[in-house]
């Protein structure tokens, strides 16, 4: 086999072995537990390891029943080894790498025992390849236990017989479901679906699997739903419907659900061998294929940001407060409830901000009640852990405090000196301000080095980041203290240094700013949003400044443009919306028409407000030039300035607070994959027709001029 990495990666490991057979007469236990990892994972000489124990199985004729098991908790398998994705550099290589790890699995799939997975915890992509080639599977009804196929998600497919094999086993739909999806899913749904056989405590788990060995083989039992899978006309209508639904949901840029489909439709018209065959021919070029390569490369980056680069301890959060109970500091509010065992105080001017804190924050949770995703009785619990006031009674226990009020650095200064004077010895004061310098809300604090940066996202619930800043005074211990803080939230986060607007806000600014612009020329407002929209970002512009509010938008202006001046050269668009008392979404009067909260089409009479007579359809081409490289421009000094740590930091930022298409790998990925001589050309000649806000800086100029990358120059 034409390996990608043939040895285990280091000398202590090269001594142990990742499986060990344990034979209990004719039951043969197959433990994995690779050595000197977290999770068990299929690497490239870990599968050659499990290819052997599959010899040793064909050979024993006195073992008559497998059990797959795992030693390390709450994980069976975790998958294929995807740093091995990087090493492929051909498509023979990318084809036998996926074929031998098929092949053993499908070997293992025709072995003449009875197999069983004994699926005690997460039961990813490969590892959940080799319990769909097990005749029995047993799951724990543990929540870590969680089986399904995210490969789509990393820009492949399953090609280890997943795409293959699903479908014959839950049938076609749900096998669409979890592939093009990337799902996962509990035991409790998969058994439902047919997944997993049965479903038990994990301290039963061993024991309830060695009975299904004594079922014998498993003879049928498929759920091939026959009106649809054993019928080529249906299957065509399902395929063509789930087709459609991908391009609708990926406008084309993710060829990976795409071609699963193709291998899908094949592999059900031509049988088991020749479907395998297919999955490792149609998966090679994507393997190699940028779209994947960018999609494990933020994979990496996400795992590198759960790793604290700062040495010092975060402190426990139990008791956390939040200031302000508005939008942000609701679903804030919310967010620590349902992923902390910290109860929070929320503190207002008034009853009826607190209130409506309190509704924002169970608005949140009907939806889950309504999709039965929780009960009643559990959504009344979670509410009764926030309570609310208009002092400061019961936050002289609070260890972290986040501040949400409005966007005001006087009323921001009051609140934190009013904070100081209730609060215990070393609590935090994170700030949620999304433009505003932290040390500039710091300057009269009493104990400047508890007063950091917690930027969230809205909505808080739904955006996965969290920028940490550091202000000039911030102690290390206020840094990690929120970042673990924010990770228990389940958010990414992203280092910050200070300085106005951060890294997303910062780099939405001119992106924002250039949209004005280009609608103000008297381009239509759907045509612009569609055109960035085609170049992958999750909304348009104009769909943006309405849900992010026209009002907020304005003030965020204000600040940008005193920080920077001639840079933040600004449209008058969203002035001019502002005064004509349109907000956005949040009143129903925007860019768009709103009907019951809901977007409609783009509304005719912001043409007049702005002064555009006869509006036509953008030039999608420059409109995505002039906004994406207004972005470049502006990263280019953040990292000058060193407000993030490296280019690839400053792409996950990004990717999670913008939703910047991560098939692109994120913003100077993008970059860089353009050029920057490139990037510089163009610069100078919209400079030169569109003004100052263009001209490239220094630190951008200097790096094109030696033809360098940003990735190059600003490493992790
Ligand atoms: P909001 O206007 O919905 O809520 C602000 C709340 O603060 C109001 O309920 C107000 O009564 C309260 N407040 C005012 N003075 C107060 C005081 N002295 N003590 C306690 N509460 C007081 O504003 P929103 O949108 O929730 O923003 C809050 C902060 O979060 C701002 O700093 C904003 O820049 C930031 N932010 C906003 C985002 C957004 O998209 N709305 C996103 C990220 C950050």
């Amino acid at each position: 086999m034409t390996s990608v990495a043939e040895a285990p990666p280091s000398t202590s490991a090269a001594t142990k072995r990742a499986f060990h057979i344990e034979r209990l007469g004719d039951l043969a236990i197959v433990w994995f537990d690779l050595p000197g990892e977290k999770v068990n994972k299929f690497s490239s000489w870990v599968m050659q390891e499990f290819s052997g124990v599959v010899d040793e199985l064909e050979k024993d004729t006195d073992i008559k029943k497998v059990v797959v098991a795992s030693k390390k908790p709450s994980i069976f398998i975790a998958g294929a080894d995807v740093s091995e994705f990087q090493l492929v550099t051909s498509a023979d290589q990318a084809k036998e790498y996926t074929r031998f790890g098929q092949q053993v699995l499908h070997r293992f799939s025709k072995l003449p025992q009875v197999t069983v997975a004994a699926i005690n915890g997460a039961c990813m992509g490969g590892g959940c390849e080799l319990a769909l080639s097990c005749d029995w599977r047993v799951m724990s009804d543990s929540p870590k236990a969680q089986i399904g196929l995210p490969e789509t998600k990393l820009g492949i497919y399953p090609a280890w017989g997943g795409t293959t094999k699903l479908p014959r086993l839950i049938g076609l739909p749900a096998a669409l479901d979890i592939i093009l999806n990337g799902k996962t899913i509990d035991g409790k749904r998969a058994k439902r679906m047919g997944l997993v056989d049965e479903v038990v405590e994990s301290g039963i788990l061993l024991d309830v699997a060695k009975q299904f060995a004594n079922r014998g083989k498993r003879r049928g039992g498929t759920r091939t739903k026959f009106m649809i899978d054993g019928n080529p006309v249906m299957r065509n209508i399902v395929f063509n419907k789930a087709r459609k639904a991908v391009l609708k949901q990926t406008h084309g840029h993710y060829p990976a659900p795409l071609a699963a489909i193709d291998v899908m439709a094949y592999g059900m018209s031509h049988g088991v061998e020749k479907g395998l065959a297919r999955e490792v021919d149609v998966v090679a070029p994507l393997i190699l294929g940028d779209v994947a390569q960018n999609l494990v490369r933020l994979f990496f980056l996400m795992e590198e940001s759960k790793k604290d680069p700062i040495a010092a301890k975060p402190r426990d959060v139990k008791d956390a407060g939040v200031l302000g109970a508005g939008v942000m500091g609701g679903g804030i509010a919310q967010i620590v409830v349902d992923k902390t065992d910290a109860d929070v105080r929320m503190r207002d001017i008034n009853w009826q901000a607190i209130s409506g804190g309190m509704k924002a924050a169970s608005k949140i949770w009907k939806r889950k009640v309504e999709t039965r995703r929780m009960t009643r009785g559990e959504m009344q619990r979670k509410l009764a852990r926030i309570s609310g006031t208009t002092d400061w009674s019961g936050f002289a226990r609070t260890d972290v405090v986040v501040e949400a009020v409005v966007e005001n650095v006087q009323i921001k200064r009051q609140v934190l000196a009013e904070f100081e004077s209730t609060a215990k010895d070393g609590a935090i004061f994170a700030t949620n301000t999304s433009t505003i310098p932290i040390t500039r809300i710091a300057a009269e604090a009493k104990h400047p080095e508890n007063v950091v940066g917690m930027h969230f996202f809205n909505p808080v619930d739904r955006m996965p980041l969290v920028e940490v800043i550091r202000g000039e005074k911030t102690s290390d211990v206020a840094m990690v203290t929120v970042a673990a803080f924010a990770r228990k939230l389940g958010k990414t986060v992203v280092y910050c240094n200070d300085g106005p607007g951060f890294v997303v806000n910062r780099i939405l600014g001119p992106y924002m700013n250039e949209a004005g612009f280009v609608l103000e020329e008297g381009n239509e407002i759907a045509s612009i949003d569609k055109a960035m929209v085609d170049f992958g970002m999750p909304m348009g512009p104009m769909a943006l400044l309405d849900e992010v509010g026209i009002d907020v938008a304005s003030k965020v202006a204000v600040i940008l443009t005193d920080a920077f001046g001639d840079r933040m050269q600004k449209s008058t668009v969203v002035e001019k919306l502002y005064a004509d008392g349109r907000h956005g979404k949040k009143n129903g009067k925007g860019l768009y028409e709103y009907k019951d909260g809901k977007r409609q089409g783009p509304d005719a009479s912001v043409y007049k407000v702005i002064g555009v007579s006869s509006p036509k359809p953008a030039d999608a081409k420059a409109v995505v030039e002039r906004m994406v490289l207004a972005m470049v421009n502006e990263a280019s000094l953040i990292l000058d300035e060193k407000i993030v740590a490296s280019a690839p930091e400053l792409d996950l930022a990004m990717i999670m607070g913008t939703g910047f298409p991560p098939f692109r790998g994120g913003l100077l990925r993008y970059a860089d994959a353009l050029g920057t001589p490139y990037i510089l050309a163009r610069l100078d000649e919209l400079s030169s027709k569109y003004g100052k806000r263009f001209i490239a800086n220094e630190p951008l100029r200097r790096l094109a001029q030696r033809d360098g990358k940003f990735y190059q120059a600003y490493p992790r």
